[in-house]
């Protein structure tokens, strides 16, 4: 079965989805069979992974009921649009709200190695149904002093779902992203948050830089664009594979930095 790991923050733009596509493309640089699910209106990460617009069925179908998972995936990619704003809503009417998404990949599941879903910039229904369908959660917080806040509340989240909801859940940590660490407050802040969360916190910041929003234009993983840059994600995907205990997987990392 995979490993289901959701990528969440309190607010929007923190790098949730830039982190999903490109540990995406790590995990299958070391041979990780990963499905990324884009459980995001916006659709960012369909568009990250150029899936086609009208790609039909979405996850959308898939949480109303009207399409098997392993049909809506395109190359490895459950895509989303605008109409999951809509079966959101359908879904909170429904009994079993909170557990659609984790019956809906459980066949799915079978397949892969590894799940990463990209999460709505709330702590919504779709946040909650990506932590009962996940067995880890991964948070994405800018190194901002505001950021405290964000990060606590969203780990609060994360131990609701797992009380009620999900006992397995676990969080694989929080990951300081689009950070600024040529500013002082940058530095103060990536300590502050450290002090903080001692555990949590991933030891390897993302460095901010406007290659990200090239590479995002371009289509082209800041892998390949910015190899420079691109080693602040293999720094992350090795602490998050030592996480996971993946020993062989780790092994091959770092053959590949
Ligand atoms: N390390 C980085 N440095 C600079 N810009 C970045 C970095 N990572 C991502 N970005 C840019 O910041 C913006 C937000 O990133 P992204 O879409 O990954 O965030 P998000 O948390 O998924 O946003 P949303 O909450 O809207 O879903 C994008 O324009 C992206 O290109
Ligand atoms: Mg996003």
């Amino acid at each position: 079965m995979a490993t289901t790991v959701a990528v969440m923050s309190q607010k929007g733009g923190t790098g949730k989805t830039t982190t999903v596509r490109t540990l995406t493309d790590v995990m299958r640089r070391v041979g990780v069979d990963v499905l990324a699910v884009d459980l995001d209106p916006q659709g960012n990460l369909s568009d990250y992974f150029d899936v086609p617009a009208d790609a039909d069925p979405t996850v959308a179908d898939v949480l109303a009921g009207q399409a098997k998972a392993l049909d809506a995936i395109h190359e490895d990619v459950l895509p989303a649009n605008l109409s999951l704003a809509e079966s959101e809503l359908i879904l909170s009417g429904k009994m079993g709200r909170e557990m659609t998404l984790r019956r809906a990949l459980r066949e799915a599941g079978k397949r892969y190695q590894l799940i990463l879903i990209d999460c709505p910039p709330s702590l919504g229904l779709l946040t909650v149904n990506a932590l009962v369908a996940a067995d880890y959660a991964l948070i994405s917080s800018e190194a901002e002093y505001f950021s405290l806040q964000g990060v606590e509340q969203a780990l609060e989240v994360v131990d609701l779902a797992k009380e009620s909801l999900n006992p397995d859940l676990e969080w694989l940590g929080v990951v300081l992203n689009i950070a600024d660490l040529r500013t002082v407050h940058g530095r103060e802040a990536q300590v502050s948050l450290t002090e903080r969360f001692p555990e949590q916190v991933f030891k390897a910041p993302i460095r901010r830089s406007v290659a990200y929003a090239e590479s995002a234009e371009r289509g082209v993983s800041i892998l390949d664009h910015r190899p420079d840059l691109g080693a602040d994600y293999l720094a992350l995907a090795g602490e998050v594979l030592d996480r996971l205990g993946w020993k062989d997987e780790r092994t091959r990392l770092n053959a590949l930095g």
